[in-house]
């Protein structure tokens, strides 16, 4: 078969089985087995390929059509213009947390400024606020070892390593100290919620995704703890889930926050909570 028909081949297969993007899944696997960049297909679509190139695709493609997340299999994922190594140590990061980022970078007055990433998964938050404030003073929590040792990594493939430090850390609990700015998506989903959600999330980390009966608790937690660790207007950045804007904000009034505001997602939904303290 030519790469083109693989891929033509291979989308099909895809959309039968109902994932999402199936070209780009395609396109996606076919390059990482080949060793080329998803675009330099493009050059070889007449080409006919081996079986000694063949044999590792089939095999993933049969995991991606079983809900292996895309990124699983490729080792990596892209967030913020960076790559990341990406494996069941902790959550596939998501494309809403890449404008958590944005917004959170857009806010930032102080390029010294101190900052922890509360719930720091493969440290993408960190490492991407590490790399776009060089003089930022940073740090990364996690309670699961397994996402400390992949945000380590990450931050040694990066370069980052000195920059961006990383603990072991419930909530805020062995946090020192005052920050500027303290970030956070922390796992927001009802575990009463768990058979809505796609066969790729429940290949997320159960402590990555889910909070409690509500969703909420674990941010609300944060709201709780954060004051004794900002340091005079400083600012609490959230990620939250849906419908849970209104509750978080009331709370977020109650606690004596000030300049409390949200923002949506690309699709217009609240999904993201700003406020100052002191
Ligand atoms: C939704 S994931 C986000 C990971 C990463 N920040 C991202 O955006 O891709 C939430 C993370 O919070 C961590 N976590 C769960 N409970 C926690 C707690 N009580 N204190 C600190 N981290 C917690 C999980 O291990 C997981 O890595």
């Amino acid at each position: 078969m030519t790469v083109l028909e693989v891929l033509q081949a291979t989308t099909a297969y895809f959309k039968k089985r109902n994932i999402e993007n199936a070209r780009l899944n395609a396109e996606h696997l076919l390059a990482h087995v080949l060793g080329r960049k998803r675009i330099e297909l493009y050059l070889e679509f007449e080409r006919e390929l081996t079986e000694t190139e063949l044999a590792p695709l089939r095999d993933l493609v049969k995991r991606r059509s079983e809900g292996e997340p895309l990124q699983h299999l490729l080792g990596t994922v892209e967030f913020c213009g960076l790559t990341f190594l990406c494996d069941r140590r902790a959550m596939v990061p998501r494309p809403e947390t890449e404008q958590l980022v944005e917004l959170v970078e857009s806010k930032i007055e102080n390029p010294k400024s101190r900052i922890v990433d509360v719930g720091t998964g493969s440290g993408v938050i960190a490492l991407s606020l590490g790399a776009k404030f060089p003089e930022a003073n940073i740090l990364g929590v996690d309670v699961s070892n397994e996402a400390l040792a992949l945000a380590e990594q990450n931050a040694a493939k990066l370069n980052l390593g000195s920059r961006v430090q990383f603990i072991k850390s419930r909530l805020l609990e062995n946090v020192d100290g005052e920050f500027d700015l303290i970030v956070a998506n922390l796992p927001y989903i009802s575990i009463r919620d768990r058979h809505t959600l796609s066969r790729e999330v429940l290949h997320d980390p159960e402590i990555a995704v889910f909070a409690g009966e509500r969703g909420d608790e674990l941010v609300h937690e944060l709201i709780d703890q954060a004051p004794t660790r900002l340091r005079p207007d400083g600012m609490l950045a959230l990620e939250i889930g849906l419908g849970q804007s209104e509750a978080l904000f009331s709370t977020l009034a109650e606690k004596n926050y000030r300049d409390i505001c949200s923002k949506n997602d690309y699709n217009g939904l609240i999904r993201f909570l700003f406020a100052r303290y002191g």
